[in-house]
């Protein structure tokens, strides 16, 4: 079974393609000269990718919405832990002793300092400017020469902390308010548990995040961004694209997806034959690969500048054969080496225009399907 049908089939109310539909369709749009259409041509404010205004209502939005943080995989054992901004807040999200991940403004409860950077696995937070400490709960638990603050409550004094939740192999973390059920349907399966994450990288870009998520959900621009990277291997415009709720699925053939023709229908597996692109809104998404599927996060840092913070994961087995680091590593670095830059200097180059006088919009058409339903849920949502 390959990764993407084991998404399908995990996915309780959301209706997504099966595997046989997926290599149905793929052949009927190849053989038809056809894609996935949407119906709606969508035009978007070049203001709202660079007013300080538009910036601060997201970050808004973002922070009262559960939004991944990281796959489950990345903090694998009690006292794992990671110190990261997320939505402009620097936050610490730890597994605690008793398995459950917990979330925590990183802020020193005496003057602010934040207790810690990175990841790693640790049994305590120690303060790093008067060595304060804090337990895995956040509970403040020493204070060097306590006798000095007689009126601080240490019950008090714990780290402040926000709501976080695991689901499908993927923590999600709310900053304002709770994380409740019925925010979480559209929430799939993402990641198994044996999957075992291998990479993390951080890069920064000059871009807006809208610009850089949206290089990733359409398959439109494969021939003409990607002729020497992606196009030998990849098929031009023929995308699937499937949208649950504000999320979105959209499947990119590989060319050697010809090669399942001669198998009958019942026995075909997509293995390896197809990119899968999971967008969850409003800033994250899941690429599922050959040998490794990636968790991406493009944490907005201004109207203009974005982090973009991905964790690699290993792929389960597929047929009784198993995946190895050292291939998920590899195809990772296809992916990373080649592509994934001209998108990113896309969206930097993008950037540039979106404040000089030619576009009052930018237009996204029938092809660009799963970008205009970002926007419309967007828009939507910051409207309330
Ligand atoms: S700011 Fe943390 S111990 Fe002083
Ligand atoms: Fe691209």
């Amino acid at each position: 079974m390959s990764d993407l049908s084991a998404c399908s089939d995990l996915v309780e109310h959301v209706s997504l393609l099966n595997e046989a539909q997926i290599i149905e369709r793929i052949f009927k749009h190849i053989d038809n000269g056809t894609t996935d259409l949407g119906d709606t041509v969508w035009r978007e404010p070049v203001a709202h990718y660079h007013t300080q205004e538009r910036f601060d209502a997201e970050i808004a939005l973002l922070r009262s919405l559960p939004v991944p943080f990281c796959p489950s995989a990345a903090l694998p054992e009690k006292g794992s832990y990671i110190a990261r901004q997320a939505a402009g807040t620097p936050l610490l999200v730890v597994r605690g002793l008793d398995g459950e991940v917990r979330a925590f403004i990183n802020a020193c409860r005496h003057r602010g300092m934040q207790v810690a950077e990175g990841s790693g696995c640790s049994r305590s937070f120690v303060c790093p400017y008067h060595a304060w400490s804090y337990n895995l709960e956040g509970e403040l638990k020493g204070i060097p020469g306590a006798d000095a603050f007689p009126d601080v409550d240490t019950k008090q004094h714990g780290l402040v902390e926000v709501s976080a939740t695991e689901k499908g192999g993927i923590v999600y973390v709310k900053q304002k308010g709770q994380i409740n059920a019925d925010s979480m349907e559209n929430c799939l399966d993402y990641f198994a548990p044996e999957q075992k994450m291998f990479q993390h990288t951080e890069l920064t870009d000059q871009a807006n995040w809208k610009l850089l998520t949206e290089t990733l959900l359409e398959g439109y621009h494969i021939k003409s961004l990607h002729r020497n990277t992606f196009y030998p291997y990849g098929l031009d415009n023929v995308n699937l694209v499937e949208t649950f709720g504000a999320n979105s699925r959209v499947i990119f053939p590989f060319r050697r997806i010809e090669k399942l023709r001669d198998i009958e229908p019942s026995k075909r597996r997509l293995d390896g034959t197809a990119t899968s692109v999971y967008h969850l809104f409003p800033n994250a998404s899941v690429s599922v690969l050959s040998k490794h599927s990636s968790l991406t996060i493009m944490e907005p840092l201004s109207p203009s500048s974005t982090r973009l913070v991905s964790y690699f994961v290993v792929n389960r087995q597929t047929d009784d054969i198993e995946i190895s680091v050292e291939q998920a590593q590899r195809d990772a670095e296809f992916v990373q080496s080649s592509g994934q830059d001209e998108d990113r200097e896309a969206a930097r180059a993008i950037q540039q225009t979106v404040t000089t006088a030619a576009n009052t919009h930018l237009t996204f058409g029938y092809f660009e399907k799963a970008i205009v339903n970002f926007h419309q849920h967007l828009a939507k949502q910051l409207d309330r």
